[in-house]
Protein backbone atom coordinates (compact mmCIF):
# COMPACT_ATOMS: atom_id res chain seq x y z
CA UNK A 1 0.00 0.00 0.00
CA UNK A 2 1.05 3.60 -0.49
CA UNK A 3 1.51 5.66 1.81
CA UNK A 4 3.75 9.52 3.08
CA UNK A 5 6.74 7.25 3.30
CA UNK A 6 6.41 5.14 -0.15
CA UNK A 7 9.59 6.83 -1.75
CA UNK A 8 9.41 7.88 -5.66
CA UNK A 9 9.99 5.31 -8.20
CA UNK A 10 13.21 4.67 -9.60
CA UNK A 11 14.51 6.02 -12.73
CA UNK A 12 13.17 4.02 -15.61
CA UNK A 13 16.77 2.51 -16.55
CA UNK A 14 17.36 1.42 -13.04
CA UNK A 15 14.25 -0.43 -12.56
CA UNK A 16 15.09 -2.12 -15.95
CA UNK A 17 18.79 -3.17 -15.18
CA UNK A 18 17.67 -6.75 -14.64
CA UNK A 19 16.24 -7.22 -18.07
CA UNK A 20 18.49 -4.89 -19.97
CA UNK A 21 21.07 -7.55 -18.42
CA UNK A 22 19.62 -10.42 -19.40
CA UNK A 23 19.01 -9.22 -22.79
CA UNK A 24 22.78 -8.04 -23.28
CA UNK A 25 23.49 -11.20 -25.19
CA UNK A 26 22.89 -12.43 -28.52
CA UNK A 27 20.87 -15.13 -27.55
CA UNK A 28 17.21 -14.70 -27.70
CA UNK A 29 16.17 -15.41 -23.78
CA UNK A 30 12.81 -17.19 -24.50
CA UNK A 31 13.15 -17.61 -28.16
CA UNK A 32 12.41 -16.21 -31.47
CA UNK A 33 9.22 -18.33 -31.85
CA UNK A 34 6.08 -17.20 -30.36
CA UNK A 35 4.76 -18.13 -27.39
CA UNK A 36 2.20 -21.07 -27.96
CA UNK A 37 -0.52 -19.59 -26.51
CA UNK A 38 -0.80 -16.70 -28.47
CA UNK A 39 -0.18 -18.63 -31.67
CA UNK A 40 -3.03 -20.87 -31.06
CA UNK A 41 -5.36 -18.05 -30.17
CA UNK A 42 -4.14 -15.38 -32.46
CA UNK A 43 -6.84 -16.30 -35.01
CA UNK A 44 -9.49 -14.77 -32.67
CA UNK A 45 -8.47 -11.16 -33.08
CA UNK A 46 -9.89 -9.79 -36.42
CA UNK A 47 -7.50 -9.47 -39.66
CA UNK A 48 -4.66 -7.03 -39.85
CA UNK A 49 -5.79 -5.76 -36.51
CA UNK A 50 -3.71 -3.04 -34.74
CA UNK A 51 -2.15 -4.83 -31.20
CA UNK A 52 -0.03 -4.12 -28.61
CA UNK A 53 2.55 -6.82 -26.86
CA UNK A 54 2.19 -5.74 -23.38
CA UNK A 55 6.13 -6.54 -22.18
CA UNK A 56 7.44 -7.45 -25.42
CA UNK A 57 10.76 -8.26 -24.23
CA UNK A 58 12.95 -9.63 -27.45
CA UNK A 59 9.85 -9.19 -29.49
CA UNK A 60 9.26 -13.17 -30.27
CA UNK A 61 5.45 -12.51 -30.24
CA UNK A 62 5.57 -9.15 -31.60
CA UNK A 63 7.54 -10.34 -34.62
CA UNK A 64 5.65 -13.16 -35.17
CA UNK A 65 2.13 -11.46 -35.13
CA UNK A 66 3.37 -9.01 -37.51
CA UNK A 67 4.56 -11.81 -39.61
CA UNK A 68 0.72 -12.60 -39.93
CA UNK A 69 -0.45 -9.32 -40.84
CA UNK A 70 -1.25 -7.57 -37.38
CA UNK A 71 0.16 -3.87 -37.13
CA UNK A 72 1.99 -4.37 -34.01
CA UNK A 73 3.44 -1.93 -31.36
CA UNK A 74 5.62 -3.12 -28.94
CA UNK A 75 5.80 -1.95 -25.15
CA UNK A 76 8.61 -2.24 -23.12
CA UNK A 77 10.84 -0.41 -20.42
CA UNK A 78 14.55 -2.49 -21.54
CA UNK A 79 15.62 -0.51 -24.32
CA UNK A 80 17.84 -4.04 -24.77
CA UNK A 81 14.92 -5.97 -25.42
CA UNK A 82 13.60 -3.33 -27.79
CA UNK A 83 16.82 -3.07 -29.29
CA UNK A 84 16.75 -6.72 -30.21
CA UNK A 85 13.08 -6.65 -31.07
CA UNK A 86 13.78 -3.96 -33.67
CA UNK A 87 16.96 -6.36 -34.97
CA UNK A 88 14.91 -9.35 -35.25
CA UNK A 89 11.95 -7.60 -36.89
CA UNK A 90 14.18 -6.58 -39.44
CA UNK A 91 15.98 -9.86 -40.44
CA UNK A 92 12.15 -11.26 -40.65
CA UNK A 93 11.46 -8.49 -42.83
CA UNK A 94 8.48 -7.13 -40.79
CA UNK A 95 7.77 -3.03 -39.45
CA UNK A 96 6.76 -2.92 -35.52
CA UNK A 97 6.61 0.49 -33.54
CA UNK A 98 8.24 -0.01 -30.50
CA UNK A 99 7.53 2.35 -27.09
CA UNK A 100 9.91 2.65 -24.17
CA UNK A 101 8.07 2.68 -21.13
CA UNK A 102 7.45 1.36 -17.39
CA UNK A 103 4.25 -0.32 -17.20
CA UNK A 104 4.37 -0.26 -13.70
CA UNK A 105 3.37 3.91 -14.16
CA UNK A 106 2.04 3.13 -17.98
CA UNK A 107 -1.13 4.73 -19.00
CA UNK A 108 -2.22 4.42 -23.00
CA UNK A 109 -2.74 7.51 -24.86
CA UNK A 110 -4.63 5.73 -27.36
CA UNK A 111 -6.70 2.02 -28.05
CA UNK A 112 -5.68 -1.02 -29.87
CA UNK A 113 -7.44 -4.13 -31.82
CA UNK A 114 -6.35 -6.10 -29.17
CA UNK A 115 -3.48 -6.63 -26.78
CA UNK A 116 -1.30 -9.76 -25.88
CA UNK A 117 1.04 -10.17 -22.82
CA UNK A 118 2.96 -12.89 -21.96
CA UNK A 119 5.21 -13.67 -18.72
CA UNK A 120 5.59 -10.52 -17.27
CA UNK A 121 5.29 -10.34 -13.44
CA UNK A 122 5.06 -6.70 -11.70
CA UNK A 123 4.47 -6.06 -7.37
CA UNK A 124 0.85 -6.27 -6.59
CA UNK A 125 0.13 -2.63 -6.74
CA UNK A 126 1.93 -2.11 -9.71
CA UNK A 127 0.44 -5.11 -11.50
CA UNK A 128 -3.16 -3.87 -10.73
CA UNK A 129 -2.31 -0.68 -12.15
CA UNK A 130 -1.21 -2.16 -15.11
CA UNK A 131 -4.63 -4.41 -15.35
CA UNK A 132 -6.37 -1.30 -15.64
CA UNK A 133 -4.29 0.63 -18.06
CA UNK A 134 -4.52 -2.71 -20.19
CA UNK A 135 -8.59 -2.47 -20.05
CA UNK A 136 -7.99 1.25 -20.99
CA UNK A 137 -5.96 0.43 -23.65
CA UNK A 138 -8.59 -1.75 -25.52
CA UNK A 139 -11.25 -0.69 -28.46
CA UNK A 140 -14.62 -1.60 -27.38
CA UNK A 141 -15.22 -5.70 -28.29
CA UNK A 142 -11.31 -6.15 -28.33
CA UNK A 143 -9.73 -9.00 -26.99
CA UNK A 144 -6.67 -9.49 -24.27
CA UNK A 145 -4.94 -12.94 -25.14
CA UNK A 146 -2.29 -13.56 -21.98
CA UNK A 147 -0.18 -16.07 -19.66
CA UNK A 148 1.35 -15.17 -16.98
CA UNK A 149 3.24 -17.60 -14.28
CA UNK A 150 0.92 -18.18 -11.11
CA UNK A 151 2.45 -18.95 -7.54
CA UNK A 152 2.05 -22.28 -8.08
CA UNK A 153 5.31 -22.03 -10.05
CA UNK A 154 6.71 -21.21 -6.95
CA UNK A 155 4.92 -23.44 -4.04
CA UNK A 156 5.19 -26.47 -6.17
CA UNK A 157 8.64 -26.19 -7.12
CA UNK A 158 9.07 -25.91 -11.13
CA UNK A 159 12.16 -25.04 -11.92
CA UNK A 160 11.24 -23.64 -15.61
CA UNK A 161 11.90 -19.93 -15.00
CA UNK A 162 9.70 -17.19 -13.66
CA UNK A 163 9.86 -14.60 -11.17
CA UNK A 164 11.60 -15.20 -7.76
CA UNK A 165 8.95 -14.56 -5.33
CA UNK A 166 4.92 -15.62 -5.04
CA UNK A 167 4.16 -11.37 -4.85
CA UNK A 168 5.04 -11.61 -8.60
CA UNK A 169 3.42 -13.82 -9.80
CA UNK A 170 -0.40 -13.70 -11.01
CA UNK A 171 -3.28 -15.08 -9.00
CA UNK A 172 -6.67 -16.40 -11.25
CA UNK A 173 -8.23 -14.75 -8.44
CA UNK A 174 -7.70 -11.17 -8.85
CA UNK A 175 -7.90 -11.08 -12.41
CA UNK A 176 -11.28 -12.22 -11.95
CA UNK A 177 -11.72 -9.46 -9.84
CA UNK A 178 -9.69 -6.61 -11.18
CA UNK A 179 -10.94 -7.42 -15.45
CA UNK A 180 -14.42 -5.65 -14.57
CA UNK A 181 -15.13 -3.84 -17.81
CA UNK A 182 -16.03 -6.29 -20.61
CA UNK A 183 -15.82 -10.44 -20.43
CA UNK A 184 -13.53 -12.81 -19.66
CA UNK A 185 -13.46 -15.07 -21.92
CA UNK A 186 -11.02 -17.97 -20.32
CA UNK A 187 -9.16 -17.85 -16.70
CA UNK A 188 -7.67 -20.97 -16.45
CA UNK A 189 -4.64 -22.42 -14.22
CA UNK A 190 -2.58 -24.68 -16.66
CA UNK A 191 0.00 -27.42 -16.50
CA UNK A 192 2.21 -26.36 -19.69
CA UNK A 193 5.20 -27.94 -20.79
CA UNK A 194 7.38 -24.63 -21.74
CA UNK A 195 10.10 -24.79 -24.74
CA UNK A 196 10.95 -20.91 -25.14
CA UNK A 197 14.70 -20.23 -25.33
CA UNK A 198 17.29 -21.29 -22.35
CA UNK A 199 14.90 -19.56 -20.02
CA UNK A 200 12.01 -21.06 -20.25
CA UNK A 201 12.19 -24.83 -20.63
CA UNK A 202 10.10 -27.66 -18.46
CA UNK A 203 6.54 -28.16 -16.88
CA UNK A 204 5.19 -25.12 -15.57
CA UNK A 205 2.53 -23.74 -14.02
CA UNK A 206 0.84 -20.85 -15.18
CA UNK A 207 -2.93 -18.71 -15.69
CA UNK A 208 -3.74 -18.12 -19.86
CA UNK A 209 -6.05 -15.44 -19.96
CA UNK A 210 -8.28 -14.57 -22.46
CA UNK A 211 -10.81 -11.01 -22.07
CA UNK A 212 -13.14 -8.83 -24.33
CA UNK A 213 -13.32 -5.54 -23.24
CA UNK A 214 -17.21 -4.34 -22.99
CA UNK A 215 -18.99 -2.20 -25.76
CA UNK A 216 -19.36 0.42 -23.72
C1 LIG B 1 9.94 -12.76 -18.79
S1 LIG B 1 10.12 -11.40 -19.88
C2 LIG B 1 8.85 -11.77 -21.07
C3 LIG B 1 9.07 -11.06 -22.38
C4 LIG B 1 8.06 -11.41 -23.47
N1 LIG B 1 6.72 -11.02 -23.11
C5 LIG B 1 8.12 -12.88 -23.80
O1 LIG B 1 7.24 -13.64 -23.39
O2 LIG B 1 9.09 -13.27 -24.49
C6 LIG B 1 9.41 -10.06 -18.96
C7 LIG B 1 9.43 -8.74 -19.72
O3 LIG B 1 8.68 -7.78 -18.99
C8 LIG B 1 9.37 -6.55 -19.05
N2 LIG B 1 8.98 -5.74 -17.90
C9 LIG B 1 8.99 -6.11 -16.59
N3 LIG B 1 8.59 -5.08 -15.82
C10 LIG B 1 8.33 -4.06 -16.65
C11 LIG B 1 7.89 -2.72 -16.45
N4 LIG B 1 7.66 -2.23 -15.23
N5 LIG B 1 7.73 -1.93 -17.53
C12 LIG B 1 7.97 -2.41 -18.79
N6 LIG B 1 8.40 -3.65 -19.04
C13 LIG B 1 8.56 -4.47 -17.98
C14 LIG B 1 10.84 -6.94 -19.03
O4 LIG B 1 11.67 -5.91 -19.49
C15 LIG B 1 10.82 -8.16 -19.91
O5 LIG B 1 10.97 -7.78 -21.26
Amino acid sequence: MLDDTTPPPAPIAERSAFWDARFGSEVYTYGTRPNTFIAAEAHRFPDGADLLDIGCGEGRNAVWLAEQGFSVTAIDYAEAGLAKTRTLASEHGAEIETEHADLGYWMPTRQWDGAICTFVHLRMSERLRLFTAIQAALKPGALLIAEWFRPEQRTDGYTSGGPPTLDLMVKPRELRQHFIWGDILLCEPTDVTLNEGPFHQGPAATVRFIFRKGEV
